[in-house]
Formats: C-alpha cells, structure tokens, sequence
C-alpha cells in the first residue's frame, strides 16, 4: 500500500543554523522557511536525490514540536512520511488493522498543498508516520 519515502522529518531547535548546516557542511538544496500554521510548524525543506528532509520548527502557541523539543532539547526524528495514493482508502485500510489516526481522522493539507494524516507512534514503533497523499 504505501510507496516512497516521502521525506523524513527532523525538529531542531534553531531553524536558521540547521538550514545553515544542511546547505554549507553537507551540501544539500535547501529552501526556504514556510510558515503551516494550520500545523503548528515553520518547515524547511530539503531537496536530497532521493527524498526530502523536513526541518521542523514550533510556531505558534500550541505547536507539537514544543512539547517534542523539551523531551528533546538537541531536535530528533519527529516522523517518516510515505507515499500512498488513495489516503481515504488507507486510513479506513489501517483502522481496520486496529491503527489509531491522529487529529480528527480526517485529511489535512500538508505542506505540499496534499491530503496528509498521521498515525499514532504507539502503534507503529515509537516512530509517528504521516502519509501523503500523491
Ligand atoms: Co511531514
């Protein structure tokens, strides 16, 4: 059911000098910083041959990644995403396997302006996995 691997998300503390060492020390194609404030987020996005990096910065008052980097002072993995292509299929697919969907259940827009769900981490290994529409 799933596909590629989207991007892997990453929450830093300090946007401008992960970006910094993502374009300078390991010579990535970096953008520019979004604002999602429908997710709580400031993203930057980084191009690699095979996938993207998403830096991840709290914005707002009730962003996720508050909570993440005070357990996490230094950043960490925040989540993987995969590619599925029907994501209403997928979601009733994994309810159905007993997987709890974060939020509401329904379909947001991510960050490339596509339907994105979340899943919990407890049922998939500590590891949070958003899915994207594509
Ligand atoms: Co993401």
């Amino acid at each position: 059911m799933i596909g590629r691997l989207n991007h892997l998300a990453i929450a830093v503390p300090d946007l401008e000098a992960a970006a910094d060492q993502y374009r300078n020390a390991l010579g990535a194609k970096v953008g520019e910083p979004q604002e999602e404030p429908d997710h709580g987020v400031t993203v930057v996005f980084i191009e690699l041959p095979n996938t993207k990096i998403e830096l991840l910065y709290p914005l707002g008052e009730n962003s996720p990644i508050t909570s993440f980097l005070e357990k996490n002072p230094a950043g960490g993995m925040h989540h993987v995403c995969y590619e599925v292509d029907d994501i209403i299929q997928a979601r009733d697919h994994l309810v159905e396997t007993g997987a709890r969907v974060l939020g509401n259940g329904e379909p947001k827009i991510g960050a490339h302006g596509k339907p994105v769900l979340f899943l919990h981490p407890k049922d998939f290994n500590g590891c949070l996995v958003e899915l994207e529409q594509v």
